[in-house]
């Protein structure tokens, strides 16, 4: 007999559930909750001895999936991404069971992240897992996006180059710090190919890196009278000017440049986006580094980083302002420390729900001292909101964070 969850005042409270996963994901079915983004991170069923049950056979760990994921497809928004952490021992097995529940025609692919280099084998060491993301309806998810300054190949080189032309332009103004931003981005796209910095060539007041592109499109040459903004532009040659409208919202948006009495539309360099591959250069020990910055040294073996989830989640909510989010194995807690990230760093209002084992933490066990240390009852999923309490401090929220319990 399942237990149940009293979900009524769930959406849009951020949320950790405690207790068996299957029974929350039941209790969110029967109250007809839809998640934009369902990420999960599984036990891989690879023998490591971790304190629940990693270790079955290949039947009972497909079961055990399966009996979730079947209730995550009717959970999932039509428009919503299903992403899975998964190694080697059970890709190829989840793939197929997830073709035959989301449909071939939804896989959107895998994505390649880095592990710990070690020495585990003497024919291929293993220095990579994935996350397989599936559509709920691929057809009627937006597509992938990501600003570029999030991008872990791109986020260092583009800080650098604001940072400098910045320091250049207080110290020895605009056309110094543009004489600087032009030698800059060749280094640049020579070392590390990347040719798309091209365009990006001229500086603003702020010290803001931009490129302009052109407010004409093809069609009758006209004349163009904006009053409120004393614009008064003659008929080109051969094309004719884009809208009124258009030119207003960029002055409103503070993206409009002129140039010889010509206006242009302002691209800056942070906002620039990229489309989404499938290796990504995130690695895996900076999610032990991420909860050794909070004080929570050695307490998980395996905790994501918090950068991976945050780039997970903002490619498929490029155009979302208030995702709602659902992590049913949460361990350490880290995709709620993704959603809180993102929420402060864009300005976005995403919300997160959490369901974690209650598990008891064994004695003589860097856990068991952690929890005495700090007062905590024995029991894993306390460790995890002791996280999310630190990050909360550290980002100072107050927002409500409910923790619910099967039954009550
Ligand atoms: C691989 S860990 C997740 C790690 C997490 N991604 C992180 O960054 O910390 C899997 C977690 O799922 C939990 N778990 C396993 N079976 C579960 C179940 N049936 N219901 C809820 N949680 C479960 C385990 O206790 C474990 O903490």
């Amino acid at each position: 007999m399942p237990k149940q969850y009293n979900l009524d005042f769930i959406n849009p409270v951020n949320t950790i559930a405690i207790g068996d996963n299957l029974d929350f994901l039941k209790s969110a079915q029967r109250k007809v909750l839809q998640y934009d983004i369902v990420y999960i991170d599984p036990p891989y069923n690879t023998g490591n001895k971790f304190s629940y049950n990693d270790k079955r056979s290949a039947n009972d760990w497909l079961k055990f999936m399966r009996d979730r994921l079947v209730v995550t497809r009717d959970i999932l928004r039509e428009s919503g991404v299903l992403y899975i952490s998964i190694d080697d021992s059970s890709l190829y097995d989840l793939k197929i069971l997830c073709d035959e529940l989301y449909g071939v025609q939804n896989f959107l692919g895998v994505f390649i992240t880095k592990q710990a280099v070690r020495s585990n084998s003497n024919h291929i060491n293993t220095i990579h897992e994935y996350v397989v993301a599936y559509a709920k309806s691929k057809n009627k998810l937006s597509s992938f996006k990501i600003k570029r300054i999030d991008s872990p190949g791109d986020a260092v080189m583009i800080k650098d180059l604001s940072r400098r032309v910045k320091k250049e332009l207080k110290a020895n103004g605009k056309a110094s710090a543009t004489k600087l931003l032009s030698k800059l981005n060749s280094e640049y796209m020579q070392k590390r190919g990347m040719t798309w910095l091209k365009n990006y060539s001229q500086v603003d007041d702020d010290g803001r890196i931009f490129f302009s592109k052109d407010l004409s499109v093809p069609g009758q040459p006209n004349a163009l009278e904006i009053p409120e903004i004393g614009l008064k532009l003659k008929p080109l040659a051969t094309r004719k000017w884009s809208t009124a409208k258009k030119i207003m919202q960029l002055y409103n948006e503070d993206k409009l440049h002129f140039k010889n009495g010509r206006p242009y539309e302002k691209h800056y360099l942070e906002d620039a986006h990229d489309n989404v591959s499938s290796v990504l250069d995130f690695y895996s020990r900076q999610g032990t580094n991420d909860l050794n910055k909070l004080g929570l040294r050695g307490l998980f073996d395996t905790p994501k980083p918090v950068e991976l989830i945050k780039y997970l989640i903002r490619i498929a909510t490029y155009e979302t302002e208030n995702a709602l989010v659902l992590d049913y194995f949460a361990g350490s807690g880290t995709t709620a420390q993704a959603v809180m990230e993102i929420n402060h760093e864009d300005g976005k209002c995403h919300t997160y729900h959490l369901v974690q084992l209650d598990e008891e933490i064994s004695k003589d066990t860097l856990q068991y001292d952690f929890a005495k240390e700090h007062n905590l009852a024995l029991s894993v999923d306390q460790l995890m909101v002791y996280r999310l309490n630190a990050v909360r401090d550290k980002l100072k929220l107050d927002d409500e964070l409910k923790i619910i319990k099967a039954g009550e």
